[in-house]
């Protein structure tokens, strides 16, 4: 049991997660500002939230919208200035909104000065700087790896006649962490916005930072003859003695913490990535929501999945957290499709499907990440073709998907259903033109329920999606047992439920949540002597889920 006196701020909080440039556009120009977010702290205020990932607002050509940085000590002007920055940090603070900033530390942006020089020559001083390989004899590449994005992970430079890795778009080449002045210039960034007075790091892509010694080809996964550069690179052994060093040098006595974005690291691994003998203080690792997409990098095939399948997944992630560490609960994030389609085999309402997957985020142990709009139960967007997602990914996962033998359409629905892009439409204020985003036009379409899915409607009606986020988070942050209490699964095989008992003490809180279109019954001795705090269809019968009804007993 843990002790909520011993427990740190970033554990008894709720986090949010914020896409700068799809949250509130100040300056009229279609894209999010970061004086945008700090207008609307108020309203992420009463949503509880204590910690805000923003992604990364450093100056950047754009190409993977930011996650290509070009200067780190930088705010790019699409933005804003430094001054805005420094002014979110301090009205944040005041408000006990503490900012985490997204490290991207695995590449940098093609126009980073350091990989501009990098690139002259094989004899510069930052010549080491990247993954530098030569060209086989048949000047092929030197591997057949394939980029997460698609394509090959190597790219021709002609300047220096040689190829260079990147795991992601050509675009973002790969630092090389084994040259130590990469790691030192790295870590100073990180202190340099630690003593600015963030509350903590989202570290981007970092299983991928430790390459392994020989570069070899794998077996060929799709008809494109290539092999997952993930398969070939994810989590290679010594990558934790750099993780180590990144957090002494950055972390050790610092009042913040650091979420490492880990897909790779499996739930049996967690204990050496966080916790007292671990690198991080949370890890985000997808299991679960590799359950509906497919882990594989194949990921236009169809994927079956079952509701236990989900549920065996989260059960691991807290049962690997239990002893060691802790776990960031979330659904959404900017890289997933909207959580109202990605988790539910069964027809029925996108409020009430939100509705269920809240109850879980904010009853369950771990720091719940709200992700901009989850609060409103949004859906997919209504894509009608391929030119109109912006994402750099979703483009070429559409042209692998045709490569894959996919037909256009296939390959559009494919997109449709998994696209980044779902979760990257403009954030819905209103009903006025464009959300209440911005005066211009919106640099993604937004979303065509948005007349009457906003957060005014939603604020103005009590049994809103939005009521619903805020009464459970006063729930959770009101009562330690969902904080501090020990978690553990019920009705484990159930394929309609998911249901789990927090303790704290004598304190016992149950969370039952029925994913299904049908009506269930469940053993009414599990709630037997508690009462309702929280039911998501307003009254709730004891034994007896609703269709898509969630409820909290304690
Ligand atoms: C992470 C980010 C994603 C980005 C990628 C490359 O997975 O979440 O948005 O495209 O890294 O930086």
């Amino acid at each position: 049991m843990a002790d909520l006196n011993d427990m740190a701020w970033w554990q008894r909080t709720i986090a949010c997660e914020v896409y700068p440039k799809s949250f509130l556009d100040m300056a009229g120009q279609g894209t999010g500002t970061i004086a945008g977010i700090t207008a609307k702290l108020d309203y992420l205020q009463k949503l509880g939230i204590g910690a805000m990932w923003i992604t990364p607002c450093y100056k950047s050509p754009m190409v993977d919208n930011g996650y290509d940085v070009q200067d780190y000590y930088a705010i790019d002007p699409s933005f804003g200035t430094m001054a805005d920055m420094d002014e979110l940090i301090a009205c944040g603070k005041k408000r006990g909104i503490r900012i985490v900033m997204d490290l991207v530390f695995n590449h940098t942006s093609e126009e980073c000065s350091w990989f501009v020089e990098s690139k002259t020559s094989r004899d510069n001083s930052k010549a080491d700087w990247y993954i530098w390989r030569d060209a086989r004899e048949d000047g092929s590449a030197p591997t057949n790896w394939r980029s997460i994005f698609g394509g090959s992970a190597w790219e021709w430079c002609e300047e220096r006649g040689q190829y260079y890795l990147h795991t992601f778009a050509k675009q973002q080449p790969d630092l090389n962490w084994e040259c130590p002045e990469v790691r030192k210039a790295l870590f100073d960034i990180a202190n340099w916005w630690a003593d600015k007075g963030v509350g903590g790091f989202r570290i981007d892509a970092i299983t991928y930072i430790k390459k392994p010694p020989v570069f070899e080809d794998g077996p060929a996964d799709g008809e494109d003859g290539l092999y997952p550069v993930h398969a070939a690179t994810a989590n290679t052994p010594g990558i934790l003695d750099f993780l180590h060093e990144f957090k002494t040098a950055v972390r050790d006595g610092r009042d913040i913490f650091m979420v490492g974005e880990a897909n790779g690291v499996a739930a049996e691994e967690l204990d050496k990535w966080v916790g007292e003998n671990g690198v991080f203080d949370m890890l985000f690792e997808f299991s679960h929501t590799h359950v509906p997409m497919g882990a594989a990098e194949i990921w236009c095939r169809p994927v079956t999945w079952k509701l236990t399948d989900l549920k065996r997944a989260l059960a691991a992630s807290q049962a690997a957290t239990v002893s060691n560490g802790w776990y960031p609960a979330f659904f959404e994030n900017h890289d997933q499709p909207r959580s109202t389609v990605n988790f539910f085999r069964c027809e029925g309402p996108l409020a009430e499907k939100a509705k269920v997957l809240g109850v879980v985020l904010l009853t369950t142990r771990g720091t719940p990440f709200i992700y901009q709009g989850e609060e409103l139960g949004y859906g997919n967007a209504e894509w009608k073709s391929i030119d109109e997602f912006d994402d750099v990914q979703t483009k070429a996962q559409f042209d692998f998907a045709k490569g894959e033998g996919l037909s256009d359409a296939e390959a559009l629905a494919a997109c449709v259903r998994f696209s980044r892009d779902n979760a990257r439409t403009p954030m819905q204020w209103d009903a006025s033109e464009a959300a209440g985003f911005s005066t211009a036009k919106p640099w993604l379409p937004v979303h065509d329920d948005y007349v009457t899915c906003n957060v005014a409607a939603q604020e103005a009606d009590p049994d809103s999606v939005l009521a619903w986020y805020r009464s459970l988070a006063k729930l959770r942050l009101g009562n330690d047992v969902f904080l501090a209490g020990d978690w553990h699964e019920l009705m484990a095989d159930d394929e309609q439920v998911m249901a789990f008992e927090r303790t704290l003490g004598d304190v016992r809180a149950v969370t039952l949540a029925n994913f299904s279109d049908e009506p269930v019954t469940y053993d009414a001795d599990l709630v037997e002597g508690l009462e309702l705090l929280a039911g998501s269809m307003g009254d709730a019968t004891t034994g007896e889920l609703r269709p898509l009804e969630a409820v909290v007993w304690g």
